[in-house]
């Protein structure tokens, strides 16, 4: 598979603490001089994009909290050949940051948001204002974004009972709400292997409570997900099944972490780094040399090939 799709974490740092995600004990956050600036990022992303990604989704940590995000995402949107430029983010922050990111080119958003209940908020991410939240997922809505996803990992006994509710949404917002099986990543999301909620539990709770779903054909922009739309709804439901499905054979994606390692995929080891590179100020031809071959590494690996076991979603942006 040609790969096209660049994720490009900003920043290790977060400002929600996710029961699934960030790790019990976080010993401190990188140093500035270990992240790349600015203009690295749009250096290492211009040659992702002469090496052939088309689509480059930001993520983090928590990547609206890198510093002058705006005049990034400026830099980003004019990479010749970039077709589309889209942000993962909490949306704590999106409130006041979801008109000007549209108007620097922000193309799409994704947001994590997995329950509508203040006390499970707080379970789940130990901090942030589900309000903000929610405030930043409606005013990206209202900001002319070309779609906005939410994001929900379904977790047993902590938000399953909220699924007809977060379906729901679907049917009265322009919104793809995509349910997400819960996978154990590190130690901490380890100590929740009872939570995983299939698939296939979370459809028949929808159709329990809404009548049978009616699956359409994926869409460009719906990867791995199946998509389903009931009969008026404004948006779309989606199911991605990290565990109980097989995607690796269609995965388009690699990924770079705040400090330039790449990584051919979510099971791989960093395989090069190219913050050397790029601080020995390497020009573009060979750095897009250099990203010819870690894609060619690509095939190595899948699911299977976890090594350490051990992903630290919370750097490595999901
Ligand atoms: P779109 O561009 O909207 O398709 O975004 P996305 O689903 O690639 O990005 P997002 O950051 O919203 O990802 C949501 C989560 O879905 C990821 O963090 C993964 O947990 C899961 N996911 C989506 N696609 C894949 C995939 O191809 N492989 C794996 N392992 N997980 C995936
Ligand atoms: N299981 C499933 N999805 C996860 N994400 C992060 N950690 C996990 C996990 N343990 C996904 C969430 C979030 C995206 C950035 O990564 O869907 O929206």
């Amino acid at each position: 598979m040609a790969i096209d799709y660049l994720r490009l974490s900003l920043t290790d740092r977060c400002n929600l603490n996710c029961i699934y995600c960030t790790p019990l004990e976080k010993s401190g956050y990188l140093a500035h001089g270990d992240l790349l600036r600015h203009e690295e990022l749009a250096r290492a992303a211009a040659a992702f994009v002469r090496a052939g990604v088309k689509k480059i989704r930001l993520t983090g940590g928590e990547p609206l909290l890198k510093k002058n995000i705006l005049e990034l995402v400026r830099m980003l949107k004019a990479i010749p050949g970039l077709q589309e430029l889209a942000l993962t983010t909490n949306g704590v922050l999106l409130k006041d940051l979801a008109v000007p990111l549209r108007e620097a080119g922000m193309n799409r958003v994704n947001i994590s948001l997995n329950t509508l209940i203040p006390a499970t908020y707080k379970q789940i991410t130990g901090s942030g204002s589900l309000e903000d939240a929610w405030d930043g997922l409606m005013a990206s809505l209202r900001a002319g974004f070309s779609e906005v996803k939410l994001n929900f990992v379904v977790m047993k006994r902590i938000n399953d009972a909220e699924i007809p509710e977060f379906a729901r949404l679907s049917m009265d917002f322009p919104l793809s709400v995509r349910f997400i099986e819960f996978f154990p990543t590190n130690e901490r999301s380890k100590n929740l292997k009872h939570a995983l909620f299939t698939t296939a539990e979370t459809r028949k709770r929808i159709e329990d409570a809404y009548g049978p779903l009616q699956q359409v054909p994926s869409g460009p922009t719906d990867g791995p997900a199946r998509v389903f739309k009931r009969p008026g709804a404004k948006g779309k439901i989606g199911f991605i099944s990290g565990r109980s499905d097989y995607f690796c054979g269609a995965c388009t994606r690699v990924r770079m972490d705040c400090t330039g390692k790449v990584y051919p995929c979510l099971f791989s080891p960093s395989t090069h780094t190219l913050r050397d590179h790029l601080r020995a100020g390497a020009d573009e031809e060979t750095l897009v040399e250099l990203i010819k071959k870690i894609f060619l590494v690509k095939s190595k690996y899948n699911k299977d090939s976890a090594s350490s076991g051990h992903i630290e979603m919370s750097s490595m942006g999901g």
